[in-house]
C-alpha cells in the first residue's frame, strides 16, 4: 500500500466539488407561516438522519433523496446517473397509500416536531429484491439490514431537501457537521487526517489500528456511528462514555478529534465501507480506515470484502486513501497487538474474541481480558451492563 502525503494543509474538495448546505432556519430564511396547510410527513429514525447528512454536505454530492435513475444507476454500477461513485441508494420510502397525498412541498417531522421539508419531483417504486440483492448482497430477512429494507414503504419519494437546524441531541458536545470538522482540521494545522468509522467500544484491536495510522498521518477524526444501530450493538451513550475515558488516558489530545457521525447502521459491508469513505471525504479527511469485515454482521462478507470492492473505482474518483487492515489481535508470545503480517505464531498462541463473545461476557458480569479491552474502557462497559440488569 503507497501511502501518499499531503505537503499541506489543503483539505480534499468534497466529492462533486462543493459541499452541499441546505440548512433552512425558520424565520431567517422563509416564513414558518409558509408551511401552514402542507402535508406532513413523519420521518424514520434513519430517514432523519439521512435527512441531516444530506442537509450538512456529509452525503455530498446528493442534495436530496434520489430519484429513480440514480437509484438504479447506484444499485447497478455503484455510481449516481452522471458516474459519480456512490454505493448505497439514499432513500426516503413511504408506504403506497400514503405516497398518494404527498406532492409538492412535504414538511418532514420526527419526534412531532417540524424539522425539515422535501420537495417531491418523484415517486418511484422500490425494488427491494433487487436492492436486497446487489447493495447488501443477500435476500436473508435475518440480516438486519435488508430486514429493514423490507420492512419499509414500496414507494420512494425523491427531491431536494431542507433541514431547520442541525440536531445535536445528546452528544451536543460532539456533534459538528462536515463544515466545522473542516474548520478544527485546518485550524490544528492537519496536513493529513486519518477517520475512524466505529459502532463499537474502541478495543485493544482499534486503538492499535488508529495508531498506526497516527504515526503516519497528522490527526485522527475518530467518528463513531450514533444512529440506529441493531438491537445488541452496544448503546451509542455507553460507547461514547467509554470513547471519552480512553481519550483522555491514552491518546494526544492535540491530534485527536472525537466527533459523532450521525448515521444509521445499515449492516451493508463492502457496499456501506464506500459511502463511510465518501462521506467522511467530504468532512475533510485525507485518510480513512478500512479493517476486516468493515460493516459487517454475521457471516455475509469475506473478511476483506470491502478492502477488494474499493478496486471498483480509480484513487481519483475516490479522493481519498483507503488504508486497508488485516486482522488484529493480542498474541501471547509477541506481547503485543499483531496481525497475521506481523506475528509468526499459530492461532493457539492468539487471544480474538468476537463481538458476540464480548457481549456474552459483560451480560454474564465476566471481566473482559486487558490485553483485549483496557481496563477503563472495560468498566464503563461493566456498568452499563449492570444497570440494564
Ligand atoms: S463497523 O461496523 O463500524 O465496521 P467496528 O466498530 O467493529 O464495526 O469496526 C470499526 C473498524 O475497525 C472497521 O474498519 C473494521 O474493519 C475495523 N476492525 C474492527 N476490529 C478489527 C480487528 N480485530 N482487526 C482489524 N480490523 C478491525
Amino acid at each position: 500500500m503507497t501511502i501518499l502525503l499531503p505537503d499541506t494543509a489543503t483539505l480534499p474538495a468534497p466529492l462533486g466539488g462543493t459541499l452541499v448546505h441546505a440548512l433552512r432556519r425558520p424565520g431567517h430564511d422563509f416564513d414558518p407561516a409558509e408551511l401552514r396547510g402542507l402535508p406532513r410527513l413523519s420521518l424514520s429514525e434513519r430517514s432523519a438522519a439521512d435527512l441531516e447528512l444530506i442537509a450538512t454536505g456529509a452525503y455530498s454530492p446528493l442534495r436530496g433523496f434520489v430519484g429513480e435513475s440514480d437509484y438504479l444507476s447506484i444499485i447497478g454500477r455503484m455510481r449516481l446517473a452522471d458516474g459519480t461513485p456512490w454505493s448505497v441508494p439514499i432513500t426516503l420510502p413511504v408506504a403506497r397509500e400514503q405516497a398518494q397525498a404527498l406532492n409538492g412541498r412535504v414538511v418532514l417531522t420526527f419526534g412531532g416536531q417540524d424539522v425539515g421539508w422535501i420537495d417531491v419531483e418523484e415517486k418511484f417504486d422500490a425494488h427491494k429484491s433487487l436492492e436486497a440483492r446487489e447493495v447488501y448482497r443477500t435476500q436473508d430477512q435475518a440480516h438486519p439490514g435488508v430486514a429493514a429494507l423490507l420492512a419499509q414503504g414500496n414507494v420512494n419519494l425523491a427531491g431536494p431537501v431542507a433541514l431547520f437546524d442541525v440536531p445535536r441531541g445528546a452528544f451536543s458536545h460532539h456533534h459538528r457537521t462536515p463544515a466545522e470538522v473542516r474548520e478544527v482540521i485546518e485550524a490544528r494545522g492537519w496536513r493529513s487526517t486519518v477517520a475512524f468509522q466505529t459502532r463499537n467500544p474502541i478495543h485493544r484491536a482499534h486503538e492499535y489500528l488508529q495508531k498506526v495510522a497516527l504515526e503516519l498521518v497528522d490527526g485522527l477524526l475518530l467518528h463513531p456511528l450514533v444512529g440506529a444501530t441493531k438491537g445488541d450493538d452496544v448503546p451509542a451513550a455507553t460507547r461514547m462514555k467509554a470513547y471519552e475515558v480512553l481519550l483522555e488516558g491514552y491518546y494526544p489530545r492535540e491530534r485527536t478529534l472525537l466527533s459523532v457521525y450521525p448515521a444509521a447502521m445499515r449492516y451493508a459491508g463492502p457496499r456501506e465501507a464506500i459511502l463511510h469513505a465518501l462521506s467522511r471525504r467530504n468532512y475533510g479527511v485525507t485518510h480513512f480506515i478500512v479493517g476486516r469485515d468493515h460493516a459487517g454482521v454475521g457471516s455475509y462478507y469475506g473478511t476483506y470484502d470491502a478492502q477488494d470492492i474499493f478496486s471498483a473505482y480509480t484513487p481519483e474518483e475516490l479522493g481519498i486513501q483507503i488504508l486497508k487492515f488485516e486482522h488484529t489481535f493480542y498474541c501471547q508470545s509477541c506481547g503485543q497487538l499483531v496481525s497475521p503480517r506481523t506475528c509468526p505464531h499459530d492461532a493457539s498462541h492468539h487471544l480474538v474474541l468476537s463481538g458476540t463473545r464480548v457481549r456474552e461476557k459483560l451480560r454474564a458480569g465476566e471481566p473482559l481480558p486487558a490485553e483485549f479491552t483496557r481496563p477503563e474502557v472495560a468498566e464503563v462497559l461493566r456498568e452499563a451492563y449492570a444497570e440494564q440488569g
